[in-house]
């Protein structure tokens, strides 16, 4: 049974949850989130045996209290995702920045470093490996890695799984569907698998983008972290673009959200495409 809809989230309780969201996440929850935050924590406040909101809070205030954080964190974020969100993107990868990147790496046969930041359930950095993998077959002496991450260890589960219902697998190309999936069998009919060859290129870890220091080995080619920075404050964003530009190498491109451009961030990028952002060489 869950806590029951009457029962309120007081102020008090709301202000000490969205400031330790904010302290440990940098996602700002404002007043008009108050009947989202207790709609997302009613069920985990019941599954805990805990009779209300201000219990969760004395159990996250507790010694030992660290553990559950991880868990709001991961049921107050927003994980919307699916496969080639933002195509256009994708398109320009294709088109433009995937046949340079790979000429500067031909006579070295160095690897492209690619890291999806904030990849929620992995739709996006398969995308990615899906255009990885296309381009291979006209270059296949390319050598590539994704790092995918993100905060919710939930959403990395299904990352690593890489698997999706099948109609939620929409591609701009329907070949790549059968090359690049395969179909689930048993308790898996209507799922699809990203295939294996596709899967040992992307390396999966838990990040939280403000850590102090990254899982990820720095000079990559591109970064991904789109539609993750609309729920930071500008000195957030701020921050974060300086530490994703101290990781890109020289002529690496920080790709973020269409709606999310770097305007009223002091940045050293270059914009060479709308959201779009090259370190200079
Ligand atoms: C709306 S999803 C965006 C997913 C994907 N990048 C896309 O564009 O489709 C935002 C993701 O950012 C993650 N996130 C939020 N705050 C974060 C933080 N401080 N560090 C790492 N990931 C974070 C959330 O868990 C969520 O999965």
């Amino acid at each position: 049974m869950l806590i029951p809809p009457d029962v309120p989230l007081s102020p008090r309780a709301f202000e000490f949850l969205a400031n330790l969201v904010y302290e440990r996440s940098r996602i700002r929850l404002g007043p008009d989130r108050q009947s989202l935050v207790a709609s997302r924590l009613r069920q985990r406040v019941q599954s805990l045996g805990l009779g209300d909101y201000e219990d969760y809070c004395a159990l996250l205030r507790a010694p030992g209290g660290e553990d559950e954080i991880d868990s709001l964190i991961d049921l107050i974020s927003t994980n919307h995702t699916h496969f080639f969100r933002e195509p256009a993107h994708f398109d320009l990868l294709t088109r433009h920045l995937l046949p340079r990147l790979a000429e500067g790496t031909k006579s070295s046969l160095r690897q492209l470093r690619f890291w999806v930041a904030a990849a929620s359930s992995g739709e996006e950095a398969y995308s990615l490996a899906i255009v990885l993998g296309e381009f291979c077959r006209t270059h296949p002496w390319l050598r590539w890695q994704i790092d995918a991450s993100d905060i919710s260890q939930r959403m990395l589960e299904r990352c690593r799984q890489g698997i999706y219902e099948e109609e939620k697998v929409e591609l701009p190309v329907g070949e790549w569907r059968q090359r690049w999936f395969q179909r689930g069998i048993g308790e898996r009919v209507g799922c699809l698998r990203v295939k294996q060859e596709l899967r040992r290129h992307v390396v999966v870890h838990w990040v939280n983008l403000f850590q102090d220091t990254y899982p990820v080995p720095r000079g990559l080619d591109v970064i991904f972290c789109r539609n993750v920075m609309i729920y930071f404050d500008v000195p957030s964003r701020t921050h974060l673009v300086a530490r994703l530009t101290e990781m890109l190498a020289p002529g690496g491109y920080l790709f973020v959200g269409h709606s999310e451009s770097l305007i009223g961030i002091r940045h050293g990028l270059v914009s060479v495409w709308p959201s779009v952002y090259m370190k200079p060489e």
